[in-house]
C-alpha cells in the first residue's frame, strides 16, 4: 500500500526522503515521488515503476533544500502513471501534498472544484486536497495548517498526509485518519512518515498520530493539534524494534501480520459500497456495465488456486441469492477447452495479483469469443484489471505472505457485494438486502474476535502437527472452505490435507482413515449440520479424530468431536468468511510448531506468470 515519508531539518532532504522510500518499498507500490522545497521553490519529481526510475527521472539534477515529502504510490483512483503519482499540487504549483487513504466524496469536491475554475491533471481522488486547500488561503488569507485544517472537515474516508507550501516554506504539516503518521524526533530535525521503519535509520524516538490529530513541524519543534485546533500533549516513546520488525507491524511474520489486519482489509473492501437503507450494493466499478448485467443468463468465474475457491464460495452465494446459473473453472483448462459461450455470458477473473497467466489466458479467450468480461482484482492497474471491461477492486493492501489470507477473505467479501448487486438487480427483496448489507457490517468485529482468540488453537495444531496426512471437510458454503483450509496446511506445514464436500468423503477417500488420521470438520449449525454430523459418526466408527469447526448452538457435536475450533455465527452465506480464518490461524501454528518459515514456503512464488 502508499507510504509517506517526509523531513525538515538541517540536512539535504533528497537523500534522505529517497532512502526513507526504499524502506517502505516491502508495502508493494507502484509509481513514487518527491517534492522538495527549497525557500520559496517548489520541485516535484515523480515515476511510474520502482523507486529507481524515479532516481532515473531526478537524473544528475541537484536539488537542494532541507524540507521535502515522498510518497510510494499503490493504485487505487486512475492507474500507475506519472500523472497519478503523489506528489500532487494546486494549480499554482505552490504546495503539495502526499495522501495515503481514500477520499469518498472526491467526486463531488472534484466538480466542484473545478466549475470554479480548478485544473486536475490527474485521475486520483488525493488531487482535491491541493485545490481545496488552495481555495481556502484564497478565501480566508489563512496559514497553511488553518487551511488544511478546514479542508479535512470538508472531506469524507480516510487519510494519512504531509503537506508543504512555497508560502510556508519553514512548515511541514501532517495529519491522520484512518490512515498511520508517525512522527520521528531527531536532534534539530524532524521526519514524518506513514510507518516507523521509514525513520528508524534516524532516530528511534516517535510519537504516532492518532486518528483526528495534525502535527505542524518546523525546524525548531512541532505542535500537535486536533481538527478543531486544541493542543494535544504528547510525549515521544523510544522504540526498540528494528527496521524489519516494523515492517511487519512488530510481528514475527508477514503471515501472521497479514491474517491480523484481516478485520481492516474486510472495512476496506466495504468501505462506500453498502447503502444500507435500500439495502443496496454501489459497486462504482460495475456502473457502465450494470444494464448488460441485468441481463446475463450465465456467469463463469475464472480463477487459479484459493481464488479459485473464492470464486466456489461466489458460485454458491450468486446461485442461491441472485438466481443467475454460475460456474467455476480452473483458468488452466478454461483457456483449452471450446468453452460455449454467448452474448449474455459474463466471465468473471478473480485474482489477488491480476497477473496470474492462466486466468489472464482465460479472460483474453472469453473476451475474444465476445463475452462481458469482469474482475475481482486486488492490485490496481494490474494486467487483468486492464484487460476486463469492468471490476471491482479488494482494496485489501499488497499481499506480502506467499500463502494467500487476507486477498481470500477480501475476495469473499467482494463476492458477497457482488451477490447484492446482482440479487438486488433481480428476485432479492429489499428488506432481504437490508439485512446482508447490516449482517456484512458485522463481519469485520467477528473476525476480529476470532483473531483474538487464536491461543485457543494451539493444542489442536499440535496434536495435527504429527499427522501422516488428514482431511478436511465441509458441504455447501463451507466445501469450497475446506479445499482452501487443506491448501492453507500443505503450503505452510508441508502435510499432505486433502479437501473434500463432506458428502464425497464415503466415495472412496474414506479408505485413508485410522486413528493416525485426523479430519477437520467445517460445521456450524446451518441448513446442513446435521449432514455433517452423519459424516463425522462415519470417521469415528473408523477410528478418524475430529476436530470440529462450529459455532456455539452445535449441542452435542461438541461430544462427537476430539477438540472444537469455535467460531461465532452469522448468516449461512457469509459465514465462510468467518469459518476460514481459524484454519489459516491453524496452518500458520502448525507451520510454526514443525519448525517451518510460514513466510516462505518451499516451491512456491507469490505471482504464477508462467502456465
Ligand atoms: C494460495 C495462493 C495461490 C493463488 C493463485 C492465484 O495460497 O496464494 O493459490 O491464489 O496462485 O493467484 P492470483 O490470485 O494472484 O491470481
Amino acid at each position: 500500500m502508499c507510504g509517506i515519508i517526509g523531513y525538515i531539518g538541517k540536512r539535504d532532504a533528497l537523500p534522505i526522503l529517497i532512502e526513507g522510500l526504499k524502506r517502505l518499498e516491502y508495502r508493494g507500490y507502484d509509481s513514487a515521488g518527491v517534492g522538495i522545497l527549497d525557500d520559496k521553490k517548489l520541485s516535484v519529481f515523480r515515476s511510474p515503476g520502482k523507486i529507481s526510475s524515479l532516481e532515473k527521472a531526478l537524473g544528475d539534477s541537484t536539488i537542494a533544500g532541507t524540507i521535502g515529502i515522498a510518497h510510494t504510490r499503490w493504485a487505487t483512483h486512475g492507474p500507475p502513471e506519472e500523472r497519478n503519482a503523489h506528489p500532487h499540487a494546486d494549480c499554482g504549483a505552490r504546495l503539495a501534498v502526499v495522501h495515503n487513504g481514500i477520499i469518498e466524496n472526491y467526486a463531488e469536491l472534484r466538480a466542484s472544484l473545478e466549475s470554479r475554475g480548478h485544473t486536475f491533471r490527474s485521475q486520483t481522488d488525493t488531487e482535491v486536497l491541493p485545490h481545496l486547500i488552495e481555495e481556502e488561503q484564497k478565501k480566508k488569507s489563512c496559514d497553511l495548517s488553518t487551511a488544511v485544517r478546514s479542508v479535512l472537515r470538508q472531506i469524507r474516508g480516510t487519510y494519512g498526509i504531509a503537506v508543504v507550501s512555497s508560502e510556508a516554506p519553514d512548515k511541514l504539516i501532517v495529519a491522520r485518519l484512518g490512515s498511520p503518521i508517525v512522527l520521528g524526533i531527531g536532534t534539530d530535525e524532524f521526519f514524518v512518515a506513514s510507518d516507523a521503519s521509514a525513520v528508524l535509520g534516524h532516530t528511534h524516538k516517535v510519537i504516532f498520530l492518532d486518528d483526528g490529530e495534525m502535527a505542524e513541524l518546523s525546524r525548531d519543534g512541532y505542535r500537535i493539534f486536533s481538527l478543531d485546533n486544541s493542543k494535544i500533549d504528547k510525549s515521544p516513546e523510544e522504540l526498540d524494534w528494528s527496521a524489519e520488525d516494523m515492517q511487519k507491524n512488530g510481528q514475527p511474520h508477514f503471515m501472521l501480520k497479514e491474517m491480523l489486519e484481516q478485520p481492516e482489509v474486510i472495512r476496506n473492501s466495504l468501505r462506500g459500497r453498502l447503502d444500507v437503507e435500500n439495502g443496496l450494493a454501489v459497486l462504482g466499478g460495475l456502473r457502465d456495465v450494470a444494464e448488460r448485467l441485468r441481463h446475463i443468463d450465465r456467469l463463469i468465474i475464472v480463477a487459479c488456486g484459493s481464488a479459485y475457491y473464492a470464486g466456489q464460495v461466489g458460485e454458491y452465494m450468486i446461485e442461491e441469492n441472485a438466481g443467475i446459473p454460475v460456474e467455476v473453472e480452473l483458468g488452466s483448462e478454461f483457456r483449452y477447452r471450446q468453452p460455449i459461450i454467448t452474448e449474455n455470458t459474463a466471465v468473471l477473473a478473480v485474482s489477488q495479483s491480476g497477473e496470474t497467466a492462466d486466468t489472464l489466458a482465460a479472460i483474453r479467450e472469453a473476451k475474444m469469443k465476445g463475452a462481458l468480461t469482469l474482475g475481482i482484482v486486488n492490485a490496481v492497474g494490474s494486467t487483468i484489471a486492464r484487460e476486463t471491461d469492468a471490476g471491482v477492486y479488494n482494496h485489501a493492501g499488497p499481499e506480502i505472505g506467499v500463502a494467500s489470507t487476507k486477498a481470500f477473505v477480501s475476495q469473499l467479501t467482494v463476492f458477497a457485494l457482488l451477490t447484492l448487486f446482482l440479487g438486488r438487480q433481480r428476485k432479492m427483496s429489499m428488506s432481504y438486502g437490508r439485512k446482508l448489507a447490516l449482517e456484512l457490517q458485522r463481519i469485520p468485529d467477528l473476525v476480529q474476535s476470532i483473531l483474538a482468540n487464536r491461543q485457543a488453537l494451539e493444542p489442536i495444531a499440535a496434536s495435527i502437527s504429527g499427522a501422516k496426512g488428514m482431511f478436511y471437510l465441509g458441504r455447501k458454503y463451507n466445501a469450497p472452505i475446506a479445499f482452501e483450509g487443506a491448501l492453507k496446511l500443505k503450503e505452510v506445514s508441508y502435510i499432505h490435507a486433502e479437501g473434500y464436500a463432506s458428502g464425497e468423503m464415503k466415495h472412496g477417500p474414506i479408505a485413508l482413515v485410522d486413528s493416525s488420521f485426523p479430519s477437520v470438520v467445517i460445521a456450524p449449525v446451518d441448513s446442513v449440520f446435521e449432514k455433517n454430523k452423519s459424516n463425522i459418526q462415519e470417521l469415528k466408527a473408523r477410528g478418524g479424530k475430529i476436530f470440529s469447526l462450529t459455532d456455539e448452538d452445535s449441542g452435542d457435536l461438541r461430544s462427537m468431536s476430539d477438540g472444537i475450533i469455535a467460531v461465532p455465527k452469522t448468516v449461512e452465506m457469509l459465514q465462510p468468511i468467518l469459518d476460514i480464518v481459524p484454519l489459516q490461524l491453524l496452518a500458520y501454528q502448525v507451520a510454526l510448531t514443525k519448525g517451518f518459515d510460514p513466510d516462505k514456503p518451499r516451491n512456491l512464488a507469490k505471482s504464477v506468470t508462467v502456465e
